[in-house]
């Protein structure tokens, strides 16, 4: 009887002990397998960007799906409302600066243009008025659109994010 007990304790623990032993392998497996997927993914991208070009690789994994104009034209400013959530840190839409410019009217406004500011050297010199598209340019990745510019964003990787936001600046006043 005591025999059949501690036969059946043993094998139960050792049941337990296989069944942990699985339920890792199985954990570890399903996270080993995300990383080759999203590689997969990456490299039918970049197979893809190959194929249209080399001097356009960037941009046309960016430029999946619609347009900049089509997404501005149908883009939802209370969505940009909550995007610019990311740049209040910095930016401010009531006429006074803090670490960055102050962004009210700034949709058609000159670069590097509000007086009183200390833009960086490569703003200061940039040249333009920030159009819609020039604006979704450099927020794309506001390091490579403007080198040197001291504006520490990483950029907004979404199209649809940009066009929201665009469309929500351009809504606040000039
Ligand atoms: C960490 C602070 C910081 C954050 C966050 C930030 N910015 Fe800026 N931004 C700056 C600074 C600083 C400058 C001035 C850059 C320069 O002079 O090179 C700037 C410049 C700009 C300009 C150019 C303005 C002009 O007058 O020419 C635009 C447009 C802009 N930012 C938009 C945004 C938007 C939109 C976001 C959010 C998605 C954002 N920024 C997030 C700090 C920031």
């Amino acid at each position: 009887m005591f025999d059949t007990m501690t036969v059946t304790k043993a094998g139960g623990a050792l049941c337990g002990a296989l069944l942990v032993f699985l339920l890792g392998n199985w954990a570890a497996e399903s996270l080993y397998h995300t990383g080759p997927e999203a590689h997969a993914g990456e490299e039918v991208a970049q197979a893809y960007s190959i194929d249209t070009g080399a001097s356009e690789g960037g941009e046309a994994a960016a430029e999946e799906g619609p347009s900049f104009e089509e997404l501005l034209a149908s883009a939802d400013a209370g969505a940009g409302e909550k995007v610019f959530g990311k740049c209040k840190a910095c930016h401010k839409l009531d006429g006074s600066n803090g670490t960055g410019p102050h962004l009210d009217g700034v949709v058609g406004r000159a670069v590097g243009g509000v007086a009183g500011f200390s833009y960086s050297d490569a703003m200061a010199g940039h040249g333009g008025n920030w159009e819609p598209a020039e604006l979704d340019h450099f927020l794309a990745n506001p390091k490579g659109a403007v080198p040197g510019t001291k504006m520490s964003f990483a950029g907004l990787p979404k199209a649809q994010d940009r066009a929201d936001l665009i469309a929500y600046l351009q809504s606040v006043g000039s």
